[in-house]
């Protein structure tokens, strides 16, 4: 052998050896796996299904009475809202001193965009364009729940959303994957950080597995039917994005997939999760969601929900007692065996271990009241909602305000409430911690500004009655700012709106301030993409503020008074009419795309086929240039890389934030591709006049896509690269993959 072959090999020794010695997240030593097995081996089988079984507490916080009775008996391992440092340990303290093989009980609860410092709601924090802000945010919610007891979060919600009719579009970070990846990949690292077991992170879970989105007219639970490849593309990548990430759990969802339940789907459960992405956590069912295969038809009883949720790979029930009451029968009948029991149950036990329950299980109960709405929590609050605000229109430099404008009238439903802000799934969040948009402008205006206030209606009653108070205010007053949107309740789960229209009487009072012909500033509060055509071509200015959380009020008073200049883009796209629905940015081309002199294309009789706004939209107070575009060396080959840049200036008078958004198209190919996909983006700040080179890198991992073999693949061709300030803003370039 030559020496050359030598060295090779013991490279290749040494490699190995490292990497099957370097302790990561999914590899984690050896003890853990040998505590697992020796507990595994001296539980019976009740207490092997106590483990796979979580149960609710009270909404309160609270727990059940009748719960310390099964946890005494080793018959329950997990319940969800059970919190507060106290009951959480008191709940403990019967685990770990009265039954048999001292588990301790894993206490899980949404806490979803904070627990009582409460941050923008994601799909608003997604809109920063900047995933560390979500990795702080979710530190911050980690550090305040584990604080009170809670050791295990039902987030990130990463569902991808095309349809803004599904309440739940709030929850997650919009409709593209590459984005969605980013949020999913940072929210997981801010809850759990590099170890879970640590005082001031939780256990995160990825959810909702899979397709959740998808729910056919955007109707909460509703099926889904999609091909393999939409949803390797579309649906799967910010939960491989959260695996990759370690997260230790995930959720399965409500839904069907192509006809087989998400809650028994050994595809998507095993072949993808466990086999493909080697995911070694445990998978929980969504609320009930073992017993609703009988609803979904797939069973015709609780025993075989059980059955096919455990067979597919659901390792704990939520809520549902069918594993733990069928179980046993089951494993009689030989169709469950042991080992699939085993292996659910020493999932469950190995995240146990590594959040350190059994070396630590409670919680010091001094700790919790300093760990709520610390003041560094609250100035965070308010710079992720300052970071999330999208500037939809600025005609005339309406805004930013002046803070010495002599009166202002602050009109709306949503102007001074405390509850909208804050959302769906606020945690903990107290609506006395909240600053409402009135609080927040008072808080900022001069002492010689009158700022006057008026309702002029509810968000959803069909009253006028406090219409005249409002346009009174208006006429008397400088500039009038009118808050709009919806109610906290309108959006999240079961809440799917078959309308996007502004609800009540709202655009009629918008409308009638207009009429004053006073300024009519336009401040959405609100949870989803709204059909807000009539206000996009009247009002000046239009801030999408979306629910911003405990400071939303003064977040929003420092972007109208320009102490902070507004940078968020839209992750979504919004929709002039319902009727576009669904309608996102990287569409297929189709055979006929629209032409507006050609009857026969892709389009509607009534409607535009553009949206009213496009995926990564947002205004700011000052101007950018994108230009000379450039990229390194095309061709390259399938395995190669593309280095893009292009130069990105601050070409106004103050400092602000670009969003450059990268995006390539597939242009011959042999399945279909998307006339853009976004592939890249860099938040990036610059002083008036300051130009800065943005520099992205392409390879394989951006390029290819699921072909008819359901390969990956990067074929050769044609590629085109956009880069710009929104994916209907760029300018383009094109490249080769050689053959
Ligand atoms: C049902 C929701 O779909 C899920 O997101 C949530 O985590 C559970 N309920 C628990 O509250």
């Amino acid at each position: 052998m030559k020496p050359a072959r030598y060295l090779l090999i013991l490279f290749a020794f040494v490699s190995l050896l490292l990497l099957t010695t370097t302790p990561s997240q999914s590899q984690r030593p050896t003890n853990v796996e040998q505590r697992v097995n020796a507990l595994l081996a001296q539980m019976t089988l009740e207490e092997k299904l106590g483990q796979l079984q979580q149960l609710d507490g009270e909404g309160n916080g609270n727990f059940r009475p009748e719960h310390l009775e099964l946890i005494r008996k080793g018959l329950l391992g997990s319940t969800l809202n059970v919190r507060g440092a106290q009951r959480t340990n008191q709940v403990q303290r019967v685990a770990m001193n009265e039954s048999r093989l001292k588990i301790p009980v894993l206490f899980g609860f949404d806490v979803i965009h904070g627990y009582r410092t409460i941050f923008p709601i994601p799909l608003g924090e997604a809109a920063s364009w900047d995933p560390s802000l979500a990795e702080r945010s979710t530190a911050v919610a980690a550090q305040e729940a584990n604080n009170v007891g809670v050791r295990w979060t039902f987030a990130p919600m990463v569902d991808i959303a095309r349809d803004p009719r599904w309440g739940r579009i709030t929850e997650g970070a919009g409709e593209d994957p590459y984005l969605g990846a980013a949020f999913a990949r940072a929210r997981v690292r801010g809850f759990q950080g590099n170890d879970y077991s640590a005082p001031d992170k939780v256990l995160a879970c990825a959810k909702h597995w899979v397709a959740y989105g998808a729910a056919e007219g955007g109707r909460d639970y509703n099926t889904t039917d999609l091909s393999e490849n939409t949803l390797r593309e579309i649906y799967f990548p910010p939960f491989k994005a959260a695996v990759d990430a370690g997260v230790g759990t995930l959720m399965s969802s409500f839904n069907a997939i192509n006809g087989v339940p998400a809650s028994a789907n050994a595809f998507t459960l095993t072949k993808v999760l466990r086999d493909e992405w080697k995911f070694d956590g445990f998978v929980v069912s969504d609320y009930t969601a073992v017993r609703e295969l009988i609803n979904h038809g797939l069973v015709g009883n609780e025993q075989d929900a059980a059955a096919a949720a455990l067979n597919a790979g659901v390792e704990m029930e939520m809520v549902s007692r069918s594993y733990n009451t069928f179980g046993p029968k089951l494993l009689e009948q030989k169709r469950l065996s042991m080992a699939t029991i085993d292996e659910a149950v020493r999932r469950i036990l190995r995240i146990k271990f590594r959040l350190g329950l059994f070396d630590n299980p409670y919680t010091d109960e001094a700790r919790e009241p300093n760990a709520l709405l610390r003041p560094e929590s609250i100035r965070l609050a308010r710079e992720i909602a300052g970071r999330s605000m999208v500037l939809l229109k600025n005609d005339r430099e309406t805004l930013p305000l002046n803070k010495s404008v002599s009166s202002i009238a602050v009109i709306g439903p949503l102007a001074d409430d405390r509850r909208a802000p804050l959302g769906w799934w606020a945690g903990d969040g107290k609506e006395e911690n909240t600053v409402t948009p009135l609080a927040g402008i008072r808080a900022k205006v001069s002492s010689q500004t009158k700022v006057g206030y008026a309702k002029g209606c509810e968000v959803k009653d069909d009253s006028t009655a406090g219409f005249q108070e409002a346009v009174n205010l208006a006429k008397g007053s400088d500039v009038a700012i009118v808050f709009v949107g919806e109610t906290a309740d309108m959006v999240g789960e079961a809440a799917s709106r078959s309308s996007l229209d502004l609800p009540g009487r709202q655009l009629e009072l918008v409308q009638a301030i207009h009429g004053t012909g006073k300024p009519t500033i336009v401040v959405l509060v609100n949870g989803r993409p709204l059909s807000i055509g009539w206000i996009v071509n009247n009002a000046p200015a239009i801030l999408e503020s979306w629910m911003g959380g405990t400071e939303s009020g003064n977040a929003i008073a420092d972007i109208l008074f320009g102490d902070v200049n507004p940078g968020a883009k839209l992750p979504v796209t919004f929709p002039r009419t319902v009727g576009q629905v669904p309608i996102y940015y990287n569409h297929m081309n189709t055979g006929r795309p629209p032409e507006a002199e050609n009857r026969y294309t892709s389009k509607y009789l009534d409607a535009p086929w553009t949206p009213l706004f496009p995926f990564g939209f947002g205004l700011s107070y000052t101007n950018f240039k994108i230009t000379n575009l450039q990229l390194s060396a095309p061709p390259i080959q399938a395995d190669g890389t593309l280095t893009v840049s292009v130069d990105v200036e601050n070409v106004g008078k103050r400092a602000g934030d670009e969003v450059v958004q990268l995006y390539i198209r597939d242009v011959v190919a042999t399945m279909t591709r998307p006339v853009k996909e976004l592939k890249g983006f860099q938040r990036v700040t610059l002083q008036p006049g300051e130009k800065r080179r943005v520099t992205f890198v392409l390879d394989r991992e951006q390029l290819g896509f699921w072909n008819r073999e359901m390969r990956y693949v990067v074929e050769p061709g044609e590629f085109r690269v956009m880069v710009g300030s929104s994916s209907a803003d760029v300018i383009e370039a094109k490249f080769e993959v050689a053959g």
